[in-house]
């Protein structure tokens, strides 16, 4: 295997794909706070908004284009990659697999093969506790069972074990970072969750919360939890994107490649997320009980263990008032999101 050279965690030239989006410009926020690095972001605004982008240079484009990919790896010098991109919708991903594993996997190693022409040797890659599929055990750590139960997880997978493949061959390193649900938004107010169409459940709330939708319907009551709705653990997208950056320092000081389970270690039921925002917006809110939605497992709980041991990641937003509160705050803010 070619020995990977150690770099200075000082300074790197980084392209952020999808630097446009939810958690994308959230990372591009942090990374630009830091003041050390060059920052270029590539979306193809599909999803992404291009005032999300904060800073550094954003270009327009996608990873189908590998003229343009060649073009950004030379003139920026790129030495390292955070790799979001991606088509990320476990219902569509079902109903659409070849969508899927086409740009996740398709176009996703245009991205690496123009990593391989140009030298960069770093990839930290958004991955999902999608991977993992239903759990056999709680709290998941990384070493939990592989058996996604869709596309969109098992896109991601692939991925990772393209890039392990990608790391004999030439000497990549690569950290996967496994986010169970991202939530929040930043507190410098500036950006935000504004997905179109909107399916996940904090921000959907929020939307009733605003005369934007009549009611929340809850996906199952049945479930085997103590409430009989799903479990999940939310985690600020701040400390995800934070998360990032602690992986991209741990690979430029050689820290061997590896995947990191993210969330807060602490699962949330469907309802009490729904009396949360509650408390948060001051009023109580229409919902209505429904069917469950396939594919949903009904407890999903995150170990982090190993990446507070291993590179010392330490949410700083982690309770679920606050992150809450810092997703209404945004809402409120930008009750019809970016551009209007
Ligand atoms: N939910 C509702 N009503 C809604 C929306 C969601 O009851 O209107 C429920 C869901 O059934 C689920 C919980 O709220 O139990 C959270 O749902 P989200 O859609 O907000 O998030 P998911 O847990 O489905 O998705 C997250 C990530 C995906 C990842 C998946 C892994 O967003 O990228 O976890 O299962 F693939």
């Amino acid at each position: 295997m070619p020995t990977r050279q150690k770099w200075s965690a000082e300074h790197m030239n980084i392209l952020v794909t999808g630097g446009a989006g939810y958690v994308g410009s959230h990372v591009v926020e942090e990374l630009l706070k830091t003041g050390k690095h060059q920052i270029v972001t590539l979306d193809n605004l599909q999803k992404g908004h291009p005032e999300a982008v904060l800073g550094g240079e954003f270009i327009k484009g996608d990873l189908t284009d590998t003229k343009l990919l060649d073009e950004i790896f030379r003139e920026h010098a790129i030495e390292a990659v955070v790799h979001l991109a991606a088509d990320s919708l476990v219902g569509e991903s079902v109903e659409h697999p070849g969508k899927y594993f086409h740009n996740n996997l398709v176009n996703g190693l245009n991205l690496l093969n123009a990593m391989v022409r140009h030298d960069a040797k770093y990839i930290v890659f958004s991955s999902t506790a999608a991977v993992y599929g239903e759990p056999v055990r709680t709290p998941i750590d990384e070493d939990h069972p592989h058996v996604p139960t869709n596309p969109y997880g098992e896109s991601k997978l692939f991925f990772e074990k393209i890039m392990a493949r990608y790391e004999h061959a030439y000497g990549l390193g690569h950290i996967s970072l496994r986010y169970f649900n991202a939530a929040g938004a930043s507190q410098s107010g500036a950006i935000g969750e504004d997905h179109r169409p909107e399916t996940h459940l904090i921000p959907i709330v929020l939307e009733v919360a605003l005369g934007q939708r009549e009611h929340v319907a809850i996906f199952g009551t049945d479930y085997d939890t103590p409430d009989g709705t799903c479990i999940r653990d939310y985690v600020h997208v701040t400390d995800l994107a934070n998360a990032h950056l602690l992986a991209l320092d741990a690979l430029a000081s050689g820290a061997p490649s590896t995947a990191y389970n993210l969330g807060n270690g602490e699962g949330f039921s469907v309802r009490e997320v729904i009396d949360m925002v509650e408390q948060v917006v001051g009023r109580s809110l229409p919902q209505v009980e429904g069917t469950r939605r396939a594919g949903d497992p009904a407890v999903l709980v995150a170990s982090s263990r190993r990446i507070m041991e291993e590179l010392g990641w330490q949410p700083r937003y982690h309770d679920l008032k606050t992150i809450v509160q810092t997703a209404w705050d945004w809402h409120k803010r930008r009750p019809h999101g970016f551009g209007e």
